[in-house]
């Protein structure tokens, strides 16, 4: 692979967020999940395991609980902050509740749901998890671990034609009650993955050159705190179409 192939490929990944309901070969989650395993994680230490979930009931029941409890609370912490500064699905009137749900929870027709599980006494593997206390929380090391395994998910399903996204959950106890996984292992993420339902546009960023320095920090580049709430609205317009397209109003 070449540097443009790369470059494609980093670009062709996006949050997926609405998928069509048709299975994807039963190779393609090996093959992601093999690829992803050879991601890089704090000495070695390998904290992830998996359940791939096909089953239509017990995604839906995942779904619902995502839908009806994690989705939930997290309605109610963003309605703390003023409108303007509200993640960008939750920018909505009170009354538009459930559309704002439905724009941050439309995949429930993925055809595969990969449960992504940490287990926390494998993060010891790194002296740096002496810092967390491991029995509540990964340590940093571990979730910068983690997220390094993710990043290797979603290229690896993009490089299949497939969509995927990256569900963050709150709650543990009912996806613990559904999919059986003990204590201390915890649920990291849920990964739906199946084809595109909708065309994505490329993805949203801020320009380059207002990120790089070059042999020492531009302090013309530097973000002033004066400049922080536009800051907010630059990132909240970024990432507002991939929200909006699960309710038909933009391509993402
Ligand atoms: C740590 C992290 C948590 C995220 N959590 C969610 C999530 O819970 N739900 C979701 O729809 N997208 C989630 N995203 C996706 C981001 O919104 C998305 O990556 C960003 O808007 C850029 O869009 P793109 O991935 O299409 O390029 C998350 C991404 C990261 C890295």
């Amino acid at each position: 692979m070449n540097y443009e192939q790369f470059l494609e490929l980093a670009r062709y990944r996006r949050s997926v967020r609405k998928f069509k309901p048709d299975p994807i070969p039963d190779d393609y989650v090996t093959k992601i999940l093999d690829a992803a395993h050879y991601a890089m994680s704090g000495a070695n230490s390998q904290p992830w395991e998996f359940i791939v979930v096909k089953n239509p009931e017990t995604r839906k029941k995942i779904f619902e609980v995502y839908r009806k409890q994690d989705l939930n609370r997290i309605y109610h912490i963003e309605q703390q902050r003023s409108a303007r500064y509200r993640h960008p699905a939750f920018n909505v009137a009170p009354e538009e509740k459930d559309m704002a749900i439905s724009m941050i929870a439309s995949w429930g027709d993925a055809p595969v749901l990969i449960a992504v599980l940490a287990d926390p006494r494998k993060q010891l593997g790194s002296v740096a998890a002496s810092f967390a206390d491991i029995s509540v929380n990964l340590s940093s090391v571990c979730l910068a671990s983690m997220c390094h395994l993710h990043m290797m998910i979603h290229l690896a399903a993009a490089s299949l034609g497939l969509g995927s996204q990256r569900v963050d959950v709150i709650v543990q106890e009912p996806f613990r009650q559904i999919l059986g996984y003990p204590e201390p292992v915890r649920l990291d993420t849920l990964v739906p993955v199946g084809y595109r339902a909708y065309e994505l546009g490329p993805p949203h960023r801020l320009p380059l050159k207002k990120l790089v320095h070059y042999e020492k920090y531009d302090m013309a580049k530097y973000l002033k705190d004066e400049d922080f709430l536009k800051y907010l609205d630059a990132i909240h317009a970024l990432g507002r179409p991939g929200y909006r397209v699960a309710i038909g109003e933009s391509k993402g």
